[in-house]
């Protein structure tokens, strides 16, 4: 790791974020940092003036810059800290992990090593408090940043989740009168998503209470066959009786943070910004043909924690889609797509309904073991295809 250090010549300093100072300088950056055609189509963000909002939410959070000598602000990376269960049982479950998001390198500035400068003082802050995974998401096309996390710094190519993106209708969309679909209060959602996700999914955060009474989160809800009874199941011990299939989801507001917009760059202005995962990843879909409706600053929906049981779950998961379409559409005019995203082999995948033309197949984890004693075990998990589900946490969209 010195070696990176070394390896870089120039006065650049590594130092925290600080709002006074950098936040007007991290939204130009955002905004300078690639240049694409003149015929395409392209998303920006509209982080709507607070850089950090996308980590505002987590439960420990930091921002680096990097400034050169004449306090120019040429490169940026942003972490955050949590537990979560990664290893299968009965391997230590709960695991503090570290995630890496929102780097950005000045295009002039490329190549010099500030990107490595500032993952490798991010892993040192994950170090600091006592992280034993780092990991991150890239759109699997990204060369630089693949090399950069795989090749230089070790990380190991994990999971490979599709983000599913839909649009918002001006119709609301059918839900059979044969389903029944109940919003559940916070703690009976904790209570479901602890016993039936808990332990069986990777990711699965530790402060999901938190999570759920989140003023970004919009609910959570239940579907299941008219005529059957949720009665007390998902009470404070989850003993009551199920019905016969049932399925789950939570809805996180990610438009109260930050937009999106479509805009076709005219030639003077050949600029994106790609501060948000999602739009790392679903960016290059939306080089295509433009959609009126986009080009004005948008909201959307994020669906989180799904969980089916039972022969008729995948229509209950379709039914709940449309449900959070339709809430969508009647209670909010900027929300204008509903996203989610899902492990790669995950069957549920087929019952969400969503635009090839917008989603992204595959998505690409990597993780990386910050202690020596988890490098074994990491080498097991990453080597054997993926067996449980994945819980993509709202906050880190
Ligand atoms: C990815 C990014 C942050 C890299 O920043 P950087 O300061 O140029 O990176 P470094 O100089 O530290 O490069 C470290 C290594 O990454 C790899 N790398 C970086 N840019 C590369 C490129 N364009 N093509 C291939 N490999 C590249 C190389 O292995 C490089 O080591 P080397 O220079 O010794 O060959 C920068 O290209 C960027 O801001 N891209 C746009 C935003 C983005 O895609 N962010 C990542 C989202 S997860």
């Amino acid at each position: 790791m010195e070696k990176v250090e070394m390896a870089f010549d120039e006065e650049i300093r590594i130092r925290s974020y600080d709002e006074e100072i950098h936040r007007a300088q991290v939204e130009v950056l955002e905004r300078r940092c690639e240049v694409g055609p003149s015929e395409s189509v392209f998303l920006f963000t509209d982080t709507m003036g607070d850089p950090i909002c996308r980590i505002r939410n987590s439960p420990m959070y930091k921002m680096l810059v990097a400034e050169s000598d004449n306090k120019e602000l040429v490169g940026v990376i942003q972490g955050s800290i949590k537990f979560a269960t990664v290893r299968k049982p009965p391997a230590k479950e709960l695991a503090k992990v570290g995630y890496i998001l929102g780097l950005r390198v000045s295009p002039l500035h490329r190549r010099k090593g500030i990107g490595s400068r500032l993952v490798y003082r991010l892993e040192q802050w994950f170090i600091a408090h006592q992280v034993d995974y780092a990991y991150m998401a890239t759109e699997k096309d990204n060369e630089a940043s693949v090399k950069l996390f795989v090749d230089k710094f070790g990380y190991v190519k994990f999971r490979t989740p599709a983000i599913l993106v839909n649009p918002v209708n001006h119709r609301s969309l059918h839900i059979s009168s044969s389903i029944e679909i109940m919003k559940l209060e916070n703690e009976e959602a904790e209570n479901l998503y602890r016993k039936f996700m808990g332990s069986s999914t990777e990711f699965f955060p530790d402060d999901i209470d938190k999570i759920l009474r989140n003023k970004l989160n919009l609910g959570t809800w239940v579907a299941y066959p008219k005529g059957e009874s949720w009665g007390e199941f998902g009470g404070s011990v989850v003993d009551g009786r199920a019905p016969s299939s049932w399925a789950m989801l939570s809805v996180w507001n990610s438009g109260e943070l930050f937009k999106l917009r479509l805009g076709k760059a005219p030639l003077s202005c050949l600029i994106y910004t790609k501060s948000s995962r999602l739009i790392d990843r679903i960016l290059p879909c939306f080089k295509v043909p433009a959609i009126p409706d986009f080009f004005k600053p948008f909201g959307f929906y994020f669906m989180y924690g799904m969980h089916r049981e039972g022969p008729l779950s995948g229509k209950l998961v379709r039914a709940l889609c449309h449900f959070v379409h339709n809430i969508a559409r009647a209670r909010s005019k900027d929300c204008k797509v509903i996203v989610t995203e899902v492990g790669g082999c995950d069957k549920l995948r087929l019952h969400i309904p969503h635009w090839k033309l917008l989603s992204c197949p595959e998505d690409l984890w990597c993780i990386k073991a910050l202690k020596y004693e988890d490098t074994n075990t990491l080498h097991e998990l990453t080597r054997t295809p993926p067996t449980r589900a994945l819980f993509v946490d709202p906050r880190e969209v």
